[in-house]
């Protein structure tokens, strides 16, 4: 059987799908491995009782019942949602949005490679784009999305190693110049792997910048503001007619739901949705309609910030401390959480990297996920790829704690010691 170019380029191995490949066997295959691999969330009670509570009302009522179950929705997504979510992004983030400014997507997964897609690949007269990412480490899940190659660019982070055993990646503002192959900005915030947020200064200039070269700021929130507010630090959530933010219900405890959610302007918008209905002729209604329910009672935000940061920022201090106590004494380093769900270690001059401490690592049960694929667009060598590891403490608190504990063994271990 000879299969295409698109084959070769979708069915092949990437990072994200031996990512995913790993999570399924995981879960199916060997239960009782310690699961800090994936980006799957943790269970927060008071979520899922009120997820339950909505959506029983919701089936409960015939009208919206069938709204969510009988038909195909517009490409642009359920019109009550789209009008329910403008409402609040207006009134508690004061963004200048309407109805059309707002695109349902199956999952923000699917949005990015839509966006990206529109955004760079081949242009008119042989030209060629990419999407400049700011700052890697950046998200596992953007690097294969491109129908084809040289889709993105990255320059290397500034590095500010900051007391007890943590560092920082910084935007090397001096290094950034796009030029005209840029056709948008990206960036994730809070940033999958390292839990990094980008100030709100940070973001300014990025912004600023993204206008200058009359390209678009793409702001992945799949952790972020409004919701589902995964973040440690007081943050504002952006938005203007040249910005994209993408949101998600997957980290709200609902990746089940696939629903991802794209702001951005009209114009961006109607692409958007002409790309999607090609794709996927309509997207999927429970997340909608369970997004309503909550936007309608005035719970959403309530819900993010009363129960899903402090569940994960509670989360996030203690798997720090313990991460720290096990590292006393080696080369390495946190990046400081201060969003998402994960730990990002920087182990110095690990012997045989990162990628055999994660295979040794699942050979004791303990499956995280090593540093190498989270480089996208970084064309030069850097060692400092091979050295680090992300791991999630989404999971139950004491498997979280058995897990940090076998990581700090297997690191005095490698270290010789
Ligand atoms: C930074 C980031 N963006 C986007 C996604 C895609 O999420 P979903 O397709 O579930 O909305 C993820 C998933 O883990 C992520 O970590």
């Amino acid at each position: 059987m000879e299969l295409s170019l698109f084959a070769r380029r979708f069915g092949g191995d990437s990072g994200v799908v031996d990512l995913m490949r790993d999570l399924g066997e995981a879960v199916s295959i060997h239960p009782d491995m310690i699961m800090m691999g994936g980006g799957n969330p943790g269970r927060v009670p008071a979520a899922e009782r009120l997820y339950r509570e909505r959506l029983r009302a919701v089936l409960d009522d015939p009208a919206l019942a069938h709204g969510m179950l009988g038909v195909y929705q517009s490409p642009r997504g359920d019109e009550r949602f789209r009008a329910a979510l403008a409402r609040m992004l207006r009134e508690e983030c004061g963004w200048a949005v309407g109805p059309e400014n707002i695109a349902v997507s199956n999952g923000s997964q699917s949005a990015f490679f839509v966006l990206f897609n529109l955004f760079a690949g081949a242009f008119d007269g042989g030209r060629r784009k990419h999407i400049l990412l700011p700052l890697v480490p950046e998200y596992i899940g953007y690097r294969e999305v491109g129908l084809s190659d040289g889709m993105f660019r990255a320059e290397r982070p500034a590095i500010e190693r900051l007391p007890g055993q943590l560092f920082k990646y910084r935007v090397d503002f001096g290094q950034l110049a796009p030029d005209d192959s840029a056709g948008a900005i990206c960036v994730s915030r809070p940033t999958n792997p390292t839990g990094n947020v980008l100030g709100d200064a940070e973001i300014a200039r990025l912004d600023a910048l993204a206008r200058a070269h009359g390209i678009p700021l793409i702001i992945d929130g799949a952790y972020g503001t409004p919701f589902p507010h995964m973040l440690f630090t007081q943050t504002t959530a952006h938005w203007n007619d040249n910005t994209v933010v993408v949101l998600s219900l997957s980290k709200l405890g609902l990746p089940g739901l696939r629903t991802g959610i794209i702001v951005a302007r009209e114009e961006i918008v109607a692409a958007y949705a002409r790309a999607n209905t090609i794709l996927s002729l309509a997207c999927g209604n429970a997340g909608p309609a369970l997004a309503t329910a909550l936007l309608d009672h005035g719970e959403l935000l309530a819900l993010a910030r009363e129960h899903i940061a402090p569940f994960y920022r509670d989360k996030a201090a203690r798997a720090l401390e313990a991460l720290r106590r096990e590292i006393a004494g080696l080369p390495c380093r946190i990046h400081k959480p201060e969003g998402a769900m994960f730990l990002w270690l920087w182990c110095e001059g690990i012997p045989g990297g990162s990628h055999a401490l994660y295979q040794r690592l699942k050979q004791r049960g303990v499956l995280v996920v090593p540093g190498r694929d989270f480089f996208p667009g970084l064309i030069e060598p850097w060692e400092h790829r091979d050295e680090c590891l992300r791991l999630s403490y989404a999971q139950d608190e004491e498997r979280v704690r058995a897990g940090i504990a076998i990581i700090g063994d297997e690191l005095r271990r490698s270290y010789g010691g």
